[in-house]
Formats: structure tokens, C-alpha cells, sequence
């Protein structure tokens, strides 16, 4: 039995279709509530393809939407405990959660944090949905660092557009899903995740100026190339207190440089400041210096075809994760240290971890038609390297959040 064969998810290493997905959870919620839904959004999960912890710190990100969907049904309930009275579902675990929109709690932590955190920021802009019962479900895989959080939140507020009818400006749709990452879930992420999902086109990555917030579309349509994501399994938890230090490094970093973001620094200047600063906020702010250089090389190369140029800029991308910024872990290292020793002649160009850190997922660019035989050999390898099983799967740039149904 091969690894793709051996792998829980070996039927998903092709994207699932979103309209499949739809159906089942239609059945679903008619199941749930006994009414079928008037509404169902989506809003997809993300990878990162460089430019990893630069979005908090002014700088500049390179991601895709994925081709794995957060899909939430909703319809007006016949008989509501309040007219703001929200019961949502999850086909990933039994129970039902209730909670009213004039009481958002954002102090109480449980998977509806996303969700109220969503209501509160459209509540704030005038959108105000009434009562409802939701069902979601998930393709993105939870807690494998492809922003199933980030998904959750635009799902929502894409869901209050099209119960509402009015839209958001989606720049504005993405800051208010950060404003309730930041605050219903207590991480202080940058702009990039919920950018992605309420913005993501397909075919196309998203070169993302995180201090303009605004994006340029860059085509991935070589049809020599694909995109490879392997997720390690290796569950990531940003809410420790890793992500938020790092975050307060770079602030410290950039204010010692006399900056107001570590975006406005070059490395010469860095080099030459270097005394200034301790070893640690150093190699901090030398990966994220050296990152923002490697994405816009990284998308100058992609646009004129210099996959050399990519796939180097992405190894070197993930030794200054590992090294300087120390977000990576053993599991990530592993992963890449078997796509690089399979190498260009094997078809693999580049390859990464993705996403916050400290577990979930790789990406890795590979040759059209080289990407199963990749995979197998890969997560054959990790399982005899860690003792634990790799989910790959690969994905093209996909269309961002949308209303699938009003
Ligand atoms: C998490 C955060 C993002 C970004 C990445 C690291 O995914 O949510 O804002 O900082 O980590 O690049």
C-alpha cells in the first residue's frame, strides 16, 4: 500500500468540490433544523507561498486561496428563543451553541468565538443580520495552519452580506475578520489570513502590501507547476504565547532602528545598526527584513517563469524561520529536508513551511504530473523519520469568500 493510499485523507489529495460540499450540507441542515437553508456562503482557507511574519510588521505577503472551503447554511428560524437569537452547528462535532447578538461575549473561548467575533464587526457596521440558525462545515483542515479561523470569520460576515443585502467593501470585510481574531480570539494576527479568503481570485496569488493593504494579482497559470501542501499534523497553537512575542520583538526592533515598522528598513541599514540591537530581537528582525526582500524577488522571479530563482528563495525563506526566527519545529524541518534531497531532478523546485509556525503545513512548488509520486515519496519518508502520518494534498488559486446561495 502506497502512502497516498495509507493516508485517513487519500481521496482529498484533489481539491473536493465545493458544489458536492453545498449539497451534503444542505441534506445536513434540513437534518439539523428541519427546514432547508436560504442561505450558504463560502469562504476558503489559504498558503502562504512566501513572506512568512512580515504581514504585522508593514510588509509584504505572496499567498493563494485554497481550494478547501468554509461553507456555512443559515435560514430565519420559525420560532426564535429572541430575535437575535443565534443557534449554530458544526457538522465536525454534535451539540448546538447559542448565543444572542446583543450579547457577543468576546471573553467566552469556544469554536463560536470566530463566528460572534464576525457578528460583533458587522454589528458595528451597520449590518445586523436578526436571528438565525447556522450549520458550518469545513474543508480546511482545523489547526493545520491554512487559516481555517481566518475562513470561519469571512464565512460569517459573508453570510451577514447576503442575509442582509448590503456588501462590504472586502478590504473592509478582511480588517473587521482580523479586529475579531484579535479580539473573540485573542490572537493578535496580521492582515494576510482573512485577506486571502475575503479577496482570493482564482488562479491568481495575492501580492499583498500589508502596509497599504491592497493587492496586486499575480497569474499562476504555468501549466508546468503546482502547488503541493503537506500538512505535518503537527497541531499549531498561536494563542501560546509565541506569536504575540515575536510580534512585540518586532516592534522593539523596529522602534530601537527608529522606524515605524521593520517594512522601512533595508538590510544594509540593518547591518549597519547591528550593535544596537541584542542577538535575539537581531536575528528577529533579520528574518523579517531578509523575508520582505525574498517575496518581492520571489514574485518578480514567478512573473517572468525563473523557477530557479523561486524555488531558492523559498528554501532560504525557511531556514530563516527555522534559524532566525525560530517559528518552525522538527516535523516542518523534516518535510522540507526530504522535498529539497528529492531536488529539482525529481521535479520538486521549492518548498517551505507555511502559515504562523510551529506545526501545520509545507508548501512546495513541484512539476506537473511529478506531484503523487512527490507526495508518496515524502510522507513515506516522514513516517519513518517521525513516526507520523502527512496528509498531502494540491490546490490551485481559488475564487475568495462568496455568497453560494441567497
Ligand atoms: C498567522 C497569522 C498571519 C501571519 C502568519 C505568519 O497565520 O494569522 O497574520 O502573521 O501567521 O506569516
Amino acid at each position: 500500500m502506497s502512502a497516498l493510499d495509507a493516508s485517513p485523507q487519500a481521496s482529498e489529495f484533489e481539491s473536493p468540490s465545493l458544489g458536492a460540499q453545498v449539497a451534503d450540507l444542505k441534506v445536513a441542515f434540513e437534518n439539523a433544523y428541519g427546514a432547508p437553508p436560504q442561505w450558504v456562503v463560502a469562504a476558503p482557507g489559504r498558503v502562504n507561498l512566501i513572506g512568512e511574519h512580515t504581514d504585522y510588521n508593514d510588509g509584504f505577503v505572496f499567498p493563494l486561496a485554497i481550494e478547501r472551503y468554509i461553507v456555512i447554511a443559515a435560514a430565519r428560524p420559525e420560532n426564535p428563543s429572541a430575535d437575535d437569537a443565534i443557534r449554530a452547528r458544526s457538522t465536525m462535532m454534535d451539540g448546538e451553541a447559542e448565543f444572542r447578538l446583543s450579547n457577543l461575549q468576546p471573553e467566552r473561548r469556544d469554536w463560536t468565538s470566530y463566528l460572534r467575533g464576525a457578528f460583533a464587526g458587522c454589528l458595528d457596521r451597520g449590518l445586523n443580520p436578526g436571528a438565525l440558525n447556522v450549520l458550518v462545515d469545513s474543508k480546511v483542515p482545523l489547526g493545520g495552519g491554512l487559516s481555517s479561523s481566518a475562513a470561519l470569520e469571512v464565512a460569517t460576515a459573508t453570510l451577514v452580506e447576503a442575509v442582509t443585502g448590503q456588501t462590504l467593501d472586502p478590504v473592509e470585510k478582511a480588517r473587521l475578520c482580523q479586529w475579531a481574531e484579535h479580539n473573540y480570539a485573542g490572537m493578535p494576527c496580521g492582515i494576510m489570513d482573512q485577506f486571502s479568503s475575503a479577496l482570493g481570485a482564482e488562479g491568481k496569488l495575492l501580492l499583498i502590501d500589508c502596509r497599504t493593504e491592497t493587492a496586486e494579482l499575480v497569474p499562476l497559470d504555468d501549466p508546468n507547476i503546482e502547488v503541493l501542501v503537506i500538512n505535518s499534523n503537527v497541531k499549531h497553537e498561536l494563542t501560546g504565547s509565541e506569536y504575540p512575542e515575536r510580534r512585540t520583538q518586532c516592534e522593539a526592533a523596529a522602534k530601537t532602528l527608529g522606524v515605524k515598522a521593520l517594512r522601512d528598513v533595508t538590510s544594509e541599514q540593518l547591518e549597519a545598526a547591528r550593535d544596537k540591537l541584542d542577538d535575539v530581537t537581531y536575528r528577529r528582525a533579520r528574518h523579517v527584513v531578509g523575508e520582505d526582500e525574498r517575496t518581492s524577488a520571489a514574485a518578480a522571479a514567478l512573473r517572468s517563469g525563473d523557477w530557479d530563482t523561486v524555488g531558492r528563495l523559498m528554501y532560504a525563506s525557511h531556514d530563516s524561520l527555522r534559524d532566525d526566527f525560530e517559528v518552525s519545529c522538527p516535523e516542518l524541518d523534516v518535510l522540507v529536508e526530504l522535498a529539497a534531497g528529492i531536488g529539482s531532478e525529481g521535479g520538486v523546485i521549492g518548498s517551505r513551511m507555511t502559515g504562523g509556525g510551529f506545526g501545520g503545513c509545507t508548501v512546495t512548488l513541484v512539476r506537473k504530473g511529478r506531484e503523487r509520486e512527490i507526495a508518496e515519496k515524502i510522507c513515506t519518508a516522514y513516517k519513518e523519520r517521525t513516526g507520523g502520518e502527512a496528509t498531502p494534498f494540491v490546490t490551485k488559486p481559488a475564487k475568495g469568500s462568496h455568497i453560494v446561495q441567497d
